[in-house]
């Protein structure tokens, strides 16, 4: 048997991808190591959403350099969305480098590197209109044992301006809802409680035919009915795609979690344009207005990016007041990374790197102190919580998650992952809650008050 080693950067999707990378290999007599200095074979599955993350791949590669010159017979490839953008380019750079291959081809993957081994040949394929087929997700290539990913979507066609994804995922394919009804029955079968629906952009499942976001709710409607199943999310919606339809499902469906990630990207209408976002500020707005209408107990967290060309001091207080409004349960940030060949890397006025810095700080210092106060909130509550194992982080405790996503640590003596337990918060931390499984004296036990029941 040979071994292989898989370092992996990026997206939700770029995990799904590794796991199936190594379930592709593992039948092919392959079995997965941690150690890199005894693999025969080493795989980076790469990210190049920004500068920073593309770079991770040529240190890494620069890393492995030492250990090809003591393993002649080491196979080294690079897939995922680097791969795809430089595909050639990357073996011309990287003399070290066997095989490059692109993200529809992990199926393939075993054929690719038979090829290098036998006739000596380094090789690149990122042909982007190769077919795609998800392999059903298997248990022995799941980081848990009761949670799974199930990708949905690969693609995507919305070509905002800052965004190389459209140019490396290619686009939109919706996977039939019958093959995904068909994994995650299976999933709930092997034991999965909580399903995570990946795409980059789920509310335009199954489009054209199914546009409007009706295959979309079809399908979560659909798995709604699975035996088994407890919990259902999805990443990524986008705001311009997101319906009425689509928001009453909070609250509708009983297995679907009260937790929406909605990226907003900026606050002045000015820059929402300029990206090719395809709504206001406004209508962002009003679609978390009907959300928590709807369903008043809704986490809601989002994507922002600082120093988009041309976004002025006043631009970047619009998304501050916006962050200052919403107050979302948390937010990633991000200093905005010229991407070639996504049209914001040709715009004039580029805001300096310093400068983007400087309101990344301000930002993330804003949102810290909202997460904080939100988490606060929540001491002296009753929370469902589904119990995932126990942490190294909180000293062996247990640790799960409640339904609105948000990390609980606990102590307790029997118990069993997979199952899902009341847990009453006595703290709140910037990252995570602590709680315990009994209420302290004095306090009468109560149910969650979950909007959604
Ligand atoms: N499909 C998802 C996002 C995928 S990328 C969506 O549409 O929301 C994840 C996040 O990375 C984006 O939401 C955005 O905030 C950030 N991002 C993408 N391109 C970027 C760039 N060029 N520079 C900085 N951040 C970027
Ligand atoms: Fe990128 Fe926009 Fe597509 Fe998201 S919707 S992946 S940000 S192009
Ligand atoms: Fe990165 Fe590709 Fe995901 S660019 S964010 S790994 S789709």
């Amino acid at each position: 048997m040979k071994q292989v080693h898989i370092s992996t950067f990026g997206c939700q999707m770029n995990d799904r991808d590794s796991e199936l990378i190594a379930q592709v290999l593992s039948a092919h007599d392959y079995r997965l190591t941690e150690r890199p200095e005894e693999a025969d074979l080493i795989l980076i599955n790469t990210c190049s959403i920004r500068q920073k993350a593309e770079e991770k791949t040529y240190s890494l590669l620069g890393r492995l350099k030492r250990l090809k010159s003591r393993n002649p017979g080491l196979i080294i490839g690079v897939g995922g969305c680097v791969a795809q953008q430089e595909g050639d380019r990357l073996l011309e750079r990287v003399p070290h480098l066997d095989l490059v291959f692109g993200t529809r081809w992990i199926n393939e993957l075993p054929d690719l590197v038979q090829t290098v081994r036998q006739r000596g040949r380094r090789m690149a394929e990122v042909a982007l209109d190769h077919p795609l087929r998800y392999l059903p997700s298997e248990k022995a290539f799941r980081p848990s044992p009761i949670k799974a990913s199930v990708t949905i979507m690969h693609g995507c066609n919305n070509y905002c301006a800052y965004c190389v994804v459209p140019y490396v995922r290619g686009p939109e394919w919706s996977r039939p809802p019958e093959d995904i009804a068909a994994e995650v029955r299976r999933l709930a079968a092997q034991g999965v409680k909580e399903v995570l629906l990946l795409g980059q952009n789920v509310n335009s499942y199954g489009a054209p035919k199914g546009a409007g976001g009706r295959a979309f709710i079809d399908l979560l409607e659909q798995l709604e009915t699975i035996a088994g199943l407890e919990r259902l999310r999805f990443t990524t919606s986008h705001p311009k795609d997101l319906s009425p339809d689509l928001i009453a499902c909070f609250g509708r469906l009983s297995k679907l979690c009260e937790h929406i990630h909605l990226p907003f990207q900026a606050g002045a209408d000015t820059v929402l344009a300029r990206m090719n976002r395809g709504y206001t500020r406004a209508m962002y707005m009003e679609r978390i207005q009907a959300l928590r209408e709807n369903c008043p107990e809704i986490a809601v967290t989002s994507d922002v990016m600082v120093g988009f060309p041309g976004e002025s001091p006043a631009d970047f207080e619009q998304t501050l007041d916006l962050i200052r409004e919403i107050r979302f349960d948390d937010l990633f940030s991000f200093r905005y990374s010229d991407r070639h060949p996504a049209r914001a890397s040709g715009f004039p006025d580029k805001v300096p790197e310093e400068e983007k810095r400087r309101r990344l700080a301000e930002l993330q210092a804003l949102q810290k102190g909202i997460t904080l106060a939100r988490h606060q909130a929540r001491e002296g509550t009753w929370e469902q919580v589904l119990v995932e194992g126990t942490s190294k982080k909180s000293g062996g405790q247990w640790s799960g998650r409640t339904r609105t996503n948000r990390i609980v640590n606990f102590p307790a003596t029997h118990l069993e992952v997979g199952l899902t337990v009341p847990v009453f918060i006595e703290k709140g931390y910037a990252h995570s809650l602590k709680g315990r499984l009994s209420p302290p004296s004095g306090e009468g036990r109560q149910e969650d008050s979950c909007c959604c029941g």
